[in-house]
């Protein structure tokens, strides 16, 4: 028998520029697109904002439906709308933001799950890593990777 450890290692920003005019950017786009999130069950709404390696910003928002499972997060709007238009582009870093009743999340906004799940994919696709930056009214969290994110995430190559 062996412990094992998984180490995750963050940086935290308290003002936005403390990071690059890039990242600034990056978040600022994730901000200003919350206004497009269809959330009128949660009244919470997420945006997410990826740079791509053809140097193009994509934005996503969270999509509510009556049936709520139908729905679909900021993230996956995002990443899957970007790969259907840009198959052949990485995702470099993504930006991840919210507000409620037009106020900004207070802590940073982490992604659910799946969309971890969903990042990790985008990762082991494009053979790259995506910087993440979790957006807070308190402070701006980034991580190198999605794999960071969700340890011990599900790899189907390890049922071979
Ligand atoms: N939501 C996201 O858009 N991203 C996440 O990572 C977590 C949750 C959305 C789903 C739903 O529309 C609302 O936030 C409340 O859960």
């Amino acid at each position: 028998m062996k412990k094992l450890e998984i180490v995750s290692s963050l940086t935290q920003y308290d003002q936005i520029n403390e990071l690059s005019e890039e990242d600034q950017k990056l978040i600022l786009a994730a901000r200003e697109v919350t206004k497009n999130s269809y959330s009128p069950y949660s009244n919470f709404k997420v945006g997410a904002a990826l740079l791509l390696d053809n140097g193009k910003i994509i934005t996503g928002t969270n999509q509510e439906n009556a049936a709520y499972p139908s729905g679909l997060c900021a993230e996956r709007t995002a990443i899957f709308w970007a790969n259907s238009q840009y198959p052949n582009s990485a995702i470099v870093k993504m930006a991840i933001t919210a507000k409620k009743n037009g106020q900004l999340a207070q802590t940073p906004l982490a992604p659910c799950g799946a969309c971890r799940q969903v990042m990790i994919e985008s990762e082991t696709r494009y053979n790259t890593k995506i910087k993440i930056f979790l957006d807070g009214k308190d402070s701006i969290l980034s991580i190198e990777d999605a794999a960071s994110l969700l340890p011990l995430s599900f790899d189907s190559k390890s049922l071979k």
